[in-house]
């Protein structure tokens, strides 16, 4: 049972100003206004605090009260939605959005719907889930009365997302509330309700008529969550992965060698993305960790004698992201980041050998650059075995690693790394214009260090320059 704070939402409503100057324009002019859905609700959760955006809704012309409320509070930017009914104005650093209460019926004649006034109960019920449609009344008298039309308090207590009408109803209004429902749930720790749940496992392919950026920003805020697995799971559990993202839930069922990992690859992944989760909020880190085994039902193959392997994966897995980004329409430029996290996370564990070289330490700074930090988090991140002394011997083997990084590193300072002989000088001592052999020559410069036949220096490396660059203009 939640305890809900009732004195947080009473003190909310009493001492911010905005409410004040919402409630003074709602008596004088006798129009009915609440504060509603997730402001009230994370009061009473005591979540966020009272400075956190708020709707309203306005029982008549929400433009119309939002103009004066911002006239009474001297707010001169106000955004209309004529269309809509809604206008948005920024007060104190704060979006305050108005709506005005609107039922939606259809015409016998034209089967289109026509939008007209509506009267309380049809605004709120035509919410997504019964905790979002507790609403505060801000009329004098009577200011801080809260309306629970859905018992709401009840299902708050309970921990509990249900939809307030069947849910064929309230999902296909909208289904990206399917989203929703499974974001409240991860972040609130609340269960989906029975009926709920079957109604989101049955109408989960229509989240093909919402937007493509909808569904990312739902995607995006369920892997923002301190414990995204709880979201991806239900993502998976409900159909709803198979509709915006099939790549992860076709990493279900991939058995890994049973002496090597016990889980499939898509609970493994889970638990890489809690690890990672618990060190970083950045989501491109998350998602890199979410993608990172993607391409291994696509590389399987069972060798006799070895069982189960994925050769290559990494690679794959890297060229895979470009089309996965753009079918999202995530941020492009993120793009060479997440690539770059899938492709090198096998390199760390193999240059954990004594033996290995300098050049092949080196080869991981530069490749890596300034991700090197994120690319071992999401190695560690990777270690899901249950065995503690393997946890230890692996965490201690990256240790190693970049004990090894820093040796080097401090040698020759490589994380910026680039020829210290640059193209300008090349062009000069060659007599040659840009083109594609400045970037060979440079590119052999960089390789001689990398394999340490010179140090990382600019002496060194023009004396090599000059020893080398007729033999590679003349062939
Ligand atoms: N709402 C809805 N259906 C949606 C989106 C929103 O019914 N698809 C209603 C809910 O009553 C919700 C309110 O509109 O409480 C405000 O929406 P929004 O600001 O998106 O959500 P919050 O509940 O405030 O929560 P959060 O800010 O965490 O998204």
């Amino acid at each position: 049972m939640n305890k809900l704070n009732f004195d947080k939402l009473n003190n909310a409503i009493e001492s911010m100003p905005i409410f004040g100057a919402v409630s003074r324009v709602a008596t004088k002019s006798g129009i009915e206004v609440y504060v509603v859905g997730g402001y009230v609700r994370d009061r009473l959760l005591d979540i966020g605090n009272e400075q956190d955006e708020a709707d309203f809704t306005v029982i008549g012309d929400g433009p119309a009260f939002a103009a004066e409320v911002a006239a009474e509070i001297r707010v001169k930017n106000v955004s209309y939605f004529k269309n809509f009914g809604t206008a948005k104005f920024d007060f104190q650093n704060t979006p305050y959005e108005f709506v005005g209460a609107r039922r939606e019926s259809y015409s016998v004649e034209s089967r289109k719907p026509s939008v007209e006034k509506g009267v309380f109960i049809d605004d709120i019920r035509r919410r997504d889930f019964t905790i979002n449609t507790l609403a505060v009344s801000l009329n004098e008298p009577g200011r801080g009365n809260l309306a629970d039309l859905f018992n709401g308090i009840a299902d708050l207590e309970k921990g509990v997302i249900r939809t307030p009408l069947k849910p064929d109803e309230t999902f296909s209004d909208d289904p990206l509330r399917i989203l929703r429902a499974i974001r409240f749930a991860a972040k609130l720790n609340f269960k989906i309700e029975d009926e709920t749940w079957e109604g989101i496992k049955k109408n989960v392919a229509r989240l093909e008529i919402i937007s493509q950026e909808r569904i990312t920003d739902e995607f995006l805020k369920i892997l923002s969550l301190p414990k995204p697995s709880v979201g991806l799971k239900l993502l998976h559990e409900s159909g709803a992965f198979t509709f915006f993202f099939p790549e992860i839930s076709l990493l279900a069922g991939i058995e890994q060698r049973k002496e090597y990992h016990h889980k499939d690859v898509f609970l493994h992944t889970l638990e890489v993305v809690d690890n990672i989760s618990a060190v970083t909020e950045n989501v491109w880190l998350r998602f890199a960790a979410l993608v990172h085994d993607i391409a291994k039902p696509n590389t399987k193959k069972f060798v006799e004698g070895t069982g189960w392997t994925f050769h290559g994966h990494e690679e794959l897995g890297a060229r895979m992201m470009k089309r996965i980004f753009r079918k999202m329409k995530l941020p492009l430029h993120e793009l060479p980041y997440v690539e770059k996290l899938v492709r090198l996370h096998l390199r760390p564990i193999a240059l954990v050998d004594e033996e290995v070289t300098d050049s092949a330490i080196r080869r991981l700074v530069v490749n890596a650059g300034e991700n090197l930090d994120d690319l071992i988090s999401l190695c560690r991140a990777d270690i899901t075995s249950k065995n503690p002394s393997k946890v230890r011997r692996y965490l201690s083997n990256y240790e190693k690693v970049m004990l090894r990084v820093k040796e080097v590193e401090e040698k020759d300072k490589l994380r910026e790394f680039q020829s210290p002989v640059r193209g300008e000088e090349i062009m000069k001592v060659c007599g040659i214009p840009p083109g594609r052999m400045v970037g060979v020559i440079k590119t052999q410069i960089e390789e001689a260090i990398l394999d340490g036949i010179i140090p990382n220096e600019y002496d060194a490396a023009y004396e090599y320059f000059l020893k080398i660059k007729n033999r590679i203009m003349n062939n």
